[in-house]
């Protein structure tokens, strides 16, 4: 591991802060590191980063192909780049729900990388669940029959026809449900490809219902998972700088925006890199 590299765990259960390293120019030794930290620890905390767009587009891809986003609007010059932008006249804000990213997909997301651009000074923070610790602390009888389950997730609901957003509050999301046509079965416990730590892999923003259950019958359990996973002993909480960097895990985390900021400016660019189906 590098010398000058420093980790510094944000809770018991999830994420960490990495100080020492510049992620413009980080040696394939560092990145190894950084890597390690992620399966570890399943969302990296980076302060004070100045990362132009096009170096936050190349430290992204070196975990692997990006994704751009059918649903938010990507910045006026980078097309691989969403813009999450929240002005003081919004009252509504991105990802104030517990969710992960792009669980709609069939092949879900690996991560995301988001850079703060502009922040409230105070507000405006992000939280993070581990789905590992929350997965290890339910009962052997609750984790057998999970086991067995599978769950359906969907965009229709957030981004489709049947959404019920304001458009007119909402400047980061493009106007194009027609994008929201296409839902995904996983697992309810994935097995992490790199950790190999179980997951909890249900969420209360694009899970719908559980594979041959009806809605209705899968709400009781559904609302107990939601509830469980975001416990606090399973989070950790993170204040945004301007020039901070998040990277998450889709798969081992879950995470919600806080809208604590209305009448002030927040504008984040995110990137969202491409993982693999999921088992
Ligand atoms: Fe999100």
């Amino acid at each position: 591991m590098s010398l000058d590299l420093e980790i510094s765990p944000a809770s018991p259960c999830v994420g960490a802060e990495i100080r020492g390293v510049d992620l413009a120019q980080m040696s394939d030794e560092t990145f190894g590191a950084v890597k390690q930290a992620f399966a570890d620890y399943g969302v990296l905390f980076f302060r004070d980063q100045s990362l132009s767009p096009d170096q936050h587009i190349a430290f992204a891809e070196r975990w692997g192909d990006i994704v751009v986003n059918r649903f938010f609007s990507p910045t006026d010059t980078h097309p691989k780049i969403a813009e999450v932008r929240k002005e003081p006249h919004h009252k509504k804000n991105i990802g104030a729900r517990w969710h992960t990213d792009h669980s709609y997909d069939i092949e879900p997301a690996l991560g995301s990388v988001l850079v703060a651009r502009e922040v409230p000074k105070t507000g405006g923070d992000t939280m993070f669940a581990g789905m590992s610790a929350a997965y290890d602390a339910l009962s052997e009888g609750l984790k057998e029959q999970l086991n067995r389950l599978k769950a359906w997730h969907s965009s229709r609901h957030s981004f489709g026809y049947r959404s019920e957003i304001d458009w007119n509050d909402n400047d980061g999301r493009l106007q194009n449900p027609e994008n929201a046509l296409q839902d995904a079965c996983h697992p309810v416990v994935i097995t992490h490809p790199d950790s190999g730590k179980k997951c909890v892999y249900v969420n209360p923003e694009f899970t719908t219902h559980f594979d041959g259950w009806t809605a209705e019958e899968s709400a009781p359990l559904l609302e107990f998972l939601y509830a469980h996973v975001t416990k606090p002993e399973f989070t950790c909480r993170f204040r945004w700088e301007e020039g901070s960097v998040a990277m998450w895990d889709n798969r081992a985390t879950q995470h919600c925006a806080l809208n604590d900021y209305t009448g002030h400016r927040r504008v984040m660019h995110r990137i969202t890199i491409a993982g693999v189906a999921i088992s």
